[in-house]
């Protein structure tokens, strides 16, 4: 690994055994990127990559003679007002209205390690030797406003890091109309662009299309990352790439709010990748002496395809994104009462439900919404964060001391940022929700959001939480957020600061997991929003695990789970088996199915366990024990492989495998049954080829055996027996394959 500079050339090589970056600082002090992809040798000289021709309309930046146009290089953080007619990635806005820019290079420093963002989450190194940095500073001398271009490369990854920040210097403070986190640009448009959206229940599904001359991208607009909507995240792909091969480039954002994940085509063939905070509603007033960090973009480059892209991030998030002593720990099996008493329940029924969740071998309850102030129904309730004696009249710290004794650990539900009209915080403080003066007070499922931009009600949210936290016995805290964000305006900021609100907003809720985190670190976080509303980088670093998805329905679940795993690792994936019908799609899939379906993320049961019949207790009985054989590795110690993709076929198809390829597990599911259909042979991945495994799996009551070479399971594949998925179930019946070296 090494960040070189080439004085005489002034070129920065960013290189690892992996990827190289070019970045040239052009004639007229701006940078440019000549290249960025596979590694390629090093060497005093690149500049024969600046490629200048001249062409009509061009915009000149220097003296003739002179072909220099910034509207025809790649540039590496481009600003509007010198020649280049495409998005720019900053704007400012100076005191006297120009909205012009001229970025010009001052001067680098190089160092190991890697910086932390203050106040803002991003991937770290645990040691110098992990990772390298570039800050270049570059310097609008109008303004008196200086830009820090910052890049990690790590050691073991192709990965690249990025962040800008501004520092006003000038005596006129100027405000940040844009400041995105980075730009990236290609010479050519052959690609395809992949993108993770959906909706509530469909979260994350995988869609693809051909870039086009012109804008397109995605956007988060509502606050939690932009809801379950568009994920912060964009590969771009060379045509016919595969899971195993082509060149993939990843562009995955370490943010939970507002945000731009856009593309330009230039009419000459160009492509310019911007990613950061979303430019709609955001401005920031920079003052002298002040600073403006933008979040962290992660870029990952992969020949190996998707898969190896999809790894790539996995590693580097599960192991230096994720912090805290949850970061290298398999994680309970829990029992979370929600889909099986929703708001009705007593007592008595959680510490019975607890009971048997213990004696089928779960290690957690969790106690989900309704547990405090008037909550019996969603119209009332939050922001009262003490206990309702009249459900549970232990009150938190007499059931958490129940639940111990029982022998199972206690995990609470809370929503931080909201309030209900129906509640005593409201009462007392009813200009701490988001509003705009004069309007409509838009509410979603009956809640309003409180204003996170300001210090007072963060601080008075922490303290109430903070009380049942430290009095109570409470092992993990499930972090909900049911609630869209629109007409922001917070009356604690002067108008010029308005633009600031949504930013200030997600840094509150930032600092509050981080106050929180500090004070109970031995608490498992998993962070919510109404489902996968708000699963983001941003969120992993204070919470290890969240809520896929508030579908549980198994086989919508191979879709969702398919999907985010494009970018997530499995561990942090929240996993449930629930009940059938199932309560979103009202589909019934097998028991099996819907527990091998949960095995592949942070494992764990919704339902009323009270209502199951014997039979069912002692299938679950058996899920969990192969559960907890398995889950370090799957959740810790493997590299995940999309075999079959449900969003092209019938079939859904993946493994884990374990870092040493000693073991793996895989999963075959099926959508609908087909009879006397095509034959089937399961190909898996990962597996090394000279290592003879055992594989064992289940069919209805018979477990079968045998064995095979690596090679042959890759290249051959596992034969499956229609019969056999008919004795499975049928519709939505699966197989679950443990591979074992012999
Ligand atoms: C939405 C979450 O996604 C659910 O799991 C549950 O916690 C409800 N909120 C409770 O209101």
């Amino acid at each position: 690994m090494a960040i070189i500079y080439h004085e005489k050339s002034r070129i920065f090589h960013l290189t690892n055994d992996y990827i190289s970056y070019i970045i040239y600082v052009m004639e007229n002090d701006q940078l440019e990127n000549l290249y960025y992809g596979r590694r390629v040798h090093d060497r005093e000289d690149f500049s024969h990559l600046h490629q200048l021709s001249w062409r009509l309309q061009m915009s000149l930046v220097q003296p003739d003679p002179s072909n220099l146009s910034m509207h025809f290089v790649r540039q590496e953080y481009p600003f509007y007002g010198t020649g280049d007619y495409r998005s720019p990635a900053g704007e400012i806005r100076l005191a006297n209205g120009s909205r012009v820019s001229d970025f010009k290079f001052r001067t680098y420093a190089i160092f190991p390690g890697k910086p932390g963002l203050p106040g803002l989450p991003a991937t770290y190194a645990e040691s110098e030797d992990e990772a390298e940095t570039l800050e270049i500073t570059l310097t609008d001398e109008v303004s008196g406003t200086d830009m820090v271009l910052s890049y990690t490369l790590f050691r073991d990854y192709p990965v690249i890091t990025r962040h800008t920040r501004f520092t006003q210097t000038g005596d006129e403070p100027v405000m940040l109309e844009r400041a995105l986190s980075a730009s990236v640009e290609f010479l050519d448009m052959d690609y395809e662009m992949l993108q993770l959206s959906g909706a509530w229940a469909r979260e994350r599904h995988v869609y693809t299309r051909r870039l086009e001359r012109g804008l397109q991208g995605i956007q988060g607009l509502a606050g939690t990352t932009g809801g379950a909507e568009q994920n912060p995240f964009i590969a771009l792909m060379r045509p016919g790439t595969t899971e195993k091969t082509g060149e993939v480039y990843g562009f995955s954002l370490v943010y939970s709010g507002n945000h731009l994940e856009q593309v330009e085509v230039s009419t000459f063939d160009m492509t310019r990748v911007l990613l950061g905070i979303n430019p709609r509603n955001f401005s920031w007033k920079l003052c002298r002496g002040e600073t403006f960090t933008t979040p962290e973009a992660v870029l990952v480059y992969s020949d190996q395809g998707l898969g190896g892209m999809s790894r790539t991030y996995h590693d580097l998030y599960r192991t230096r994104l994720v912090r805290g002593e949850w970061r290298d720990k398999a994680r309970p099996i829990l029992l979370n009462n929600w889909e099986g008493t929703y708001f009705d329940f007593t007592e008595e029924k959680l510490l019975a439900m607890a009971k048997k969740a213990r004696e089928l071998g779960a290690e957690l309850f969790v106690l989900d919404d309704g547990w405090f102030g008037k909550r019996n129904n969603d119209w009332a309730g939050l922001g009262d964060w003490f206990c309702n004696l009249t459900k549970i009249p232990s009150g938190i710290d007499g059931l958490s001391e129940k639940m111990e004794e029982i022998g199972i650990k206690f995990g609470l539900w809370v929503e931080l940022e909201m309030v209900n009209k129906d509640s005593d915080l409201y009462r007392a403080h009813p200009d701490w929700m988001i509003q705009a003066p004069g309007r409509y007070h838009c509410q979603g499922r009956h809640q309003h959001v409180l204003d996170f931009s300001r210090q007072e009600v963060v601080d008075c949210i922490h303290d109430m939480i903070a009380k049942i936290l430290s009095t109570s016995k409470i092992s993990y805290v499930k972090w909900d957020m049911n609630r869209y964000m629109t007409a922001s305006f917070s009356p604690a900021l002067p108008a010029d600061r308005q633009g600031e609100m949504m930013h200030r907003y997600i840094l509150g809720v930032y600092s509050l997991y981080e106050r929180l985190i500090g004070e109970f670190p031995h608490i498992l976080f998993e962070s919510c929003a109404s489902g996968g509303g708000r699963f983001d980088p941003g969120m992993l670093y204070y919470a290890p695990q969240a809520w896929t998805s508030d579908d549980t329905d198994a086989s919508e679940r191979c879709r969702i789970q398919y999907g985010t795993s494009y970018v997530y690792p499995l561990s942090m994936m929240g996993a449930h088996v629930s009940a059938v019908p199932n309560h979103q799609l009202g589909r019934t899939t097998p028991l099996s199915t819907r527990g091998n379906v949960a095995m592949f993320g942070t494992f764990g049961y919704e339902l009323d366990v009270l209502a199951m019949t014997e039979e069912e207790s002692a299938v679950v009985k058996e899920q969990i024990i192969r559960m907890k054989k398995y889950r370090e590795m799957i959740q810790l110690g493997s590299d995940f492989y999309r075999l079959l993709d449900p969003f092209k076929g019938n079939e859904t198809g993946w493994i884990c495998v374990a870092k040493d390829r000693k073991s793996a597990l895989a999963l075959f599911c099926q959508t609908l049954n087909r009879v006397n259909d095509s034959w089937i042979r399961f190909r898996l991945d990962g597996l090394d080829a000279d290592v003879c495994y055992r594989v064992r799996y289940s069919i209805g009551e018979e477990t079968r055996e045998y064995t095979a070479w690596g090679d042959e399971l890759v290249n051959i594949g596992i034969p499956i027996d229609r019969a056999d998925l008919n004795t499975q179930g049928g519709d939505f019946a699966s197989i679950l394959y443990e591979l074992c070296a012999e």
